[in-house]
Parts: C-alpha cells; structure tokens; sequence
C-alpha cells in the first residue's frame, strides 16, 4: 500500500493535534545519542574493511593552468605505495558537471588550486600520505582571476519592477549602501571520507553525505556506471551545512581505486582539503538601496549583489532570496552578477542566500529606521506587505511580527540604548540591535515505509525506512516521533532506519526541507496503516485511537500485539512537491534581539546575551529544533564577529585553510543563547504543517550583531565580519 499526498489544497487535517501518544513537538532524546557518545556510531572513516587500502588526493598546487607531467613511477616504487591514480573522472569536483566534460589522462587542465590531481594509494595512511607529498609536478601556469572586482562577469538574476531611481530622488528618506561578506566554508565537524567496496559490478560506499538519492546518481555520472549498481551508506553523518549535498572527489577517488585495485579503499580529505577542494560561499559584495516617505513606508527596494563561482557553474549564491517577498515597495530592482574566478567551487554553504542576503538587507532597515526616527522594528511592521509584491499571491503563514513582538518583550527591548555610542560601562560601550530572519520554505519528494510487526518479546514495534539522513540535525528522533504518535507507542517502540540508499528515496537532508519531506512521508505511511488496521477491524477510521500499543475506538479495545497476530502490516508514504508551491509564497521567520559590548581600547566586540525567536511551523521536537536554532545563532555569531575564508590575491590560495586560523566561535564567545519557538501551523506548507527550521536561525543573525555594535559605537561596518581592526 502506498499513500501519495498531493498538494492541490491546503492540508486541512491536521490529525497529527488529535492524536494521544504525546510525542510530537516534546523535547525528547535522540535515540542515536547513546550510540554517539559511546563511540558505537559508525561514522564514515570506520568502517574498517578486510584489506582495506588508504588513497591520499594530490591537489594542484597552483590556480590556473595545466599539469604536463605527473611522476607517478618514482611514486609507485615507494615501499606500501601502490598504486598513483590520475584518472580523469575525479580530476574535477562531480559538482563541476559529468565525466564528459573533464579531461581524458594527459595535459591537466587546472581552474583552481587544490583541483584534485591524483591519488596515492598505499597500504597505510602513512605511506600513502609520504607519496602524496613527495609527488612531484611539470605544470605551465596562467595568471589566475581571484579578485571578483576585476574579473569578467556574467548577469545572473535581474528582476526591475517600476523606477527605483526615480523613488530614490522623491523619497523622504534613503538608503544605499554597499556591503561586503567573505568566503565561508561549511566547516562541518567530520571532514569527507569515503571507503568504497566492490563485489563484481556492485559498488558499495560508506561515507558522510546529505542526500544518498541524488549522491547514487552523481556518483553513477561521474563513474559512467548504472546507479541501480551502487549502494550507499551513512548511517550517521557528524554535519554537513551544504558541503555533502553533493558528492565531493574523495567519493569518486576511492570508487575508482577500490575498482583498479581490486579491494577495498578510504580516502579521507584533511581539514585543508575540505577547504580547498569540496566547496565555499561565494564572498558577495551588495548594494541596498532602500527609499521611504514620510510615514516610512518603504517606496523603493534594491539589492544588487555581484557574487562568484568557476567558469561554467551554474550556481550563484542567491542573496535576494528572501528580499523578494519580505518588504513591501513599488518600485523593485534585484540582481545577481556571477564573476567568473580561479578558486575553489562556489555552492550552498548553510543557509544559501538569507545567510549573507539577510543580514545587510537588515542592516539597510537599521540605518532607514534611524534616518526616520523610528522603532526598527515599527519601520519592518510598517512595510509587511499583504500580498507578495512582486508575484501577487498571498502568504501561508507568517509569523514575523509576532517574532518581533515576542522577542522584544522577551529581551527588554523597550529598556535599549537610544543613542548611538551614547551606553558605557568603563572602557565597554554597550549596545542593542534587532534584524529579522526569513528563510524560505520547500519540500523534496519523499518516500518512507512503515511496518508494524510483533517484537520477540509480543510487544508491537514501528520500523521506520527511508534513506534519508541524519545530518546531526534529529532525524532519528523526530521521524520515530511522527510514527510513534500516529501508531500510539512510546519512542522505544519505534526504530528508525535511515542512511542507506537500498530504503526508500527521501529528499535527503539540505536546504531545511528535510523533515518537512521525510516527516510527511513517514506520517502519510502511518496514516495508510491506520486505514489497514480500521478495516481489518471493521471500524470507522475517524473514530480509532491509537494510545500505548493499544486500537481502541467506541467500545472495542485491541492490543496492537492482537492486530499484528497474523502477520504484520507495512505501507509506505510519498509526499511531492505540491501544486501551490507556486500560488502561495512559503517561508519560516523569526527575530533576533541581542546586546554587545565593544571595547573602546581594543576594538573586541563581546556578545552578552541574544535572543532569537523562530516561526517554522509546528515544531516536531522541541529540543532538536532548539538546537538547531542554537546552531543557526552560533553561524551567525561567526559570521558576524571572526568567520573569513582568506585567498591570496596572488595565487588564490587559501591562507586560512584550517579551524586554528578560520576562526569559528567556540564556547569563551558564546553567551547563554535564548531560543523562544512561536507555536505555529503551516497548513500550506505539508500534510504535518512544518516548515524549515534548520537554517533559519542563522538568516539574519549576523545583521543584528551587527546593528548592535553600531549602536554600541556610532560606527556602521558594512565589510563583515566586523573585527577589531574595522572598528578601530
Ligand atoms: Mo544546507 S546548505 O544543506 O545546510
């Protein structure tokens, strides 16, 4: 049996309030957790095969140009090495395009440095490693492009709607400012590793990704081999943000090396192969231009950012995502400008878009609040349109004034520092800001099966299947939440089966859609069970209850163990996306409030304390949504305060290429963070009204840090993220 939900019309069930387990939205443990902290998790670097082999990528040590001469024989004489691969298929990121388009053996064409190059494979990882660094090279470089200002560009979005300069010389007051944010790589706690494992034509890969669905696919692209022939494992994933959407070259590496060999190979990337050789945001420079009348009513929006990526990429990181449909203005401008450089990658690093989109369009509201002597959060509530401005379709749900509200209440707004640089406490002046956060909201097709069967002991058990990841975002729980509620059992009655791609196809877990899409799925099978278990009980469907492992429904009363007595009962769940997608505008929203200290001597800012508050639908757990909004607030910290990918200008190497040096906030720059989740339902956003949370806490975060160090010192820094330096 299989249920497919389709959305033609708003889900108006919301069955999932009616049921009686009490599971859904409670701040409950993560059934992996044990595993995770007793080491018992198998991550991807141990799997530990039989015979298992180590390869090591040599990367282009240079940023443009071509390899003529790589000198794999001295390599393969080495004691342990065996084998030096330079096999064409790997030489570009799978991101960058199939197969096809890269170059066959021979002249190596390089577009940015730390290209992967070769493999050394050795019976160690020391001496694969030994290999890999005494590799030596023939190359003929060219002058790479690693400055976007001097590069060549191309248009990208271009949205004009009315005449924003002719608004911006009628208007009462204006804005227009120019931004800038750095390169940021995901910096997920466990680096990329694959081991693969062939047995005839079947490829096995344990590894840490995001979506095992599309990762087959790319990974049978770049291989030219038949998808159907590879299985892929990642049972448990320690992060992602972006940079394991796509499969990156040590997947394609050690497929290709396991083949040749014959035997099983890893390849682990290090902390600077991450940096150089799986992905970066791309640094943006953006210019807001923002014209109000006398009532503050915004007249004119623009937003016009020049981005990067690799010739040939089609991605741009799309920094008006959420300036399209937040503020109301006549008259509109948005574009996007791709240069075209010599460095590593440009793709989703956490939060595409609203992560650097969001912060300056919110710091473009602060200098307009102030310019017109406003509230900054009046001046937004003033600008709330009623319909999309540009598209003409309504809103589902959207709870940013409420935010606001709540976050101002919670925080003390009304007790802020009114005047700029005007709050001291010794050398410490003492600052407030607010900025709002938007993210929008998708599903990915999504499919789950749910079986109901008798444990050994007789007691009922819920399995639920889907190849969906847990990225450490609370998968495992959340998804065993929805089955446990709908089926009436306890979270130990539930196991949850993720993170192989032989399970049913989920949409994998990106761009916060992942427990929308496998949270439908998983609840549409339960359902479908639910209609099973009725007519085999001859019971109306509406009326059952399903509580504690028992059926119930008027007067009959059934232990699920008597229900599953002749066999047990599975069905799967597929969610698509839907029909409205396109006629209501979708997103998740919030607001931050915090307090800074900056020190007038040395120019350090000090987060004291932030407050962010999230709408996103109903919330499925109370305590992993928290945390990813604790996540979510700590990139904003980083981006705001210390976090900068750093390229030479002279060779586009990335100076900053580890975490001692590409500064990520630790524990001593957090303050208690508070989180405060607004009790929503999004009945257009999927059949259990959830929307994305996991990025959203980080879609505007930096901005109001940054509005609070203005507020603290009178000084606006547009150049994020604001270090000691800038301020000085
Ligand atoms: Mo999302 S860019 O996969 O964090």
């Amino acid at each position: 049996m299989n249920k497919v939900f389709t959305m033609d019309a708003p889900a108006t069930s919301r069955r999932l309030d009616d049921m009686r387990q009490g599971l859904v939205g409670k701040p409950l443990d993560r059934p992996d957790g044990p595993f995770k902290v007793t080491g018992t998790a198998t991550y991807a670097h141990e799997w530990n095969l039989d015979g298992m082999a180590y390869g090591v990528l040599v990367r282009a040590p240079f940023a443009r140009g071509t390899i003529t001469h790589i000198g794999r024989e001295d390599i393969e004489a080495m004691a342990g090495v065996l084998r030096v691969i330079t096999d064409a298929r790997f030489l570009r990121n799978p991101a960058q395009g199939t197969a096809d388009e890269a170059p066959i053996q021979g002249p190596t064409e390089v577009f940015y440095l730390g290209q992967p190059v070769a493999l050394v494979v050795a019976e160690t990882f020391e001496a694969a490693r030994h290999g890999a660094q005494q590799l030596t090279m023939k190359w003929d470089c060219k002058t790479a492009v690693i400055d976007p200002e001097t590069a060549e560009t191309e248009e990208g979005e271009n949205l004009e709607q009315g005449d924003l300069d002719a608004a911006m010389k009628a208007a009462h007051a204006t804005v227009d400012a120019t931004y800038h944010t750095p390169c940021h790589t995901s910096a997920a706690m466990e680096p990329h590793c694959s081991t693969a494992v062939w047995e005839g034509d079947e490829l096995t890969l344990y590894g840490s990704y995001q979506m095992l669905n599309y990762n087959i696919n790319e990974l049978a692209d770049s291989l030219g081999i038949d998808a159907a022939n590879i299985h892929m494992r990642a049972p448990y994933v320690g992060g992602g943000f972006g940079s394991k959407l796509g499969i990156a070259p040590e997947a394609v590496a050690a497929a290709i090396a396991a083949k040749e060999l014959d035997r099983p190979v890893v390849v682990a990337l290090s902390r600077p192969q991450v940096f150089e050789t799986t992905m970066r945001r791309s640094e943006t420079t953006q210019r807001l231009r923002l014209a109000a009348d006398a009532n503050g009513k915004l007249t004119g929006l623009g937003h016009e950012a020049l981005v990067s990526n690799l010739e040939g990429e089609t991605f741009s990181e799309p920094v008006t995502q959420s300036t399209h449909f937040l503020y109301a203005a006549e008259n509109r401008k948005m574009a996007i400008n791709i240069a075209r450089l010599n460095k590593t990658c440009a793709g989703s690093v956490r939060a595409p878009g609203e992560a650097v989109g969001m912060p300056t369009l919110e710091n473009a509201m602060d200098e307009l609040a102030e310019k017109l002597g406003l509230d900054p959060i009046d001046l937004r509530k003033r600008n709330l349109p009623e319909r999309h401005p540009e598209e003409d379709i309504p809103y589902s749900s959207r709870k940013y004034a409420e935010a606001m509200d709540t976050g101002a209440a919670h925080f003390g707004w009304d007790k802020r520092n009114r005047t700029p640089g005007g709050l001291r406490e010794g050398e410490w002046l003492i600052g407030h800001g607010m900025a709002g956060a938007s993210r929008v909201n998708s599903i990915g097709e999504a499919s789950a099966r749910v079986t109901l069967s008798r444990a050994e002991d007789g007691s009922a058990l819920a399995t639920v299947e889907t190849d969906m990841t847990d990225i450490g975002t609370g998968t495992y729980a959340v998804l065993s939440q929805v089955a446990g509620e709908m089926l009436g059992l306890p979270m130990a009655q539930v196991i949850t089966k993720l993170g192989d791609s032989r399970l049913p196809k989920g949409a994998g877990s990106g761009g916060s859609w992942g427990a929308s899409s496998s949270g439908s799925a998983v609840f549409l099978a339960c359902e479908a069970i639910r209609s099973q278990i009725s007519e085999k009980l001859g019971l109306r469907e509406e009326e059952l209850e399903m509580k504690d492992s028992e059926v119930t429904s008027g007067n009959t009363r059934r232990t699920l163990a008597e229900v599953l007595e002749d066999g047990p009962i599975s069905a799967e769940g597929t969610i698509k996306p839907g029909d409205t997608a396109d006629d209501v505008n979708q997103a998740s929203y919030g607001a931050y409030f915090c307090e800074v200290a900056v020190n007038a001597v040395t120019g350090e800012t000090r987060l004291r304390r932030m407050t962010g508050v999230f709408g996103a639908g109903r919330i499925l757990n109370e305590k992993t949504a928290t945390s990813q909004c604790y996540g979510g607030m700590v990139w904003g910290i980083g981006m705001a305060l210390t976090e900068e990918m750093v390229h030479d200008p002279r060779d586009g190497h990335i100076v900053n290429h580890d975490l001692a040096e590409y500064h990520l906030p630790v524990n001593l720059d957090m303050p208690q963070l508070d989180v405060i989740l607004l009790d929503e339902r999004d009945d257009w956003a999927c059949p259990i009204q959830t929307k994305g949370i996991g990025e959203l806490g980080f879609c505007g975060a930096a901005g109001a840090i940054v509005n609070a160090i203005y507020n603290a010192t009178g000084v606006r820094i547009r150049d994020y993220p604001v270090t000691l330096d800038k301020l000085l």
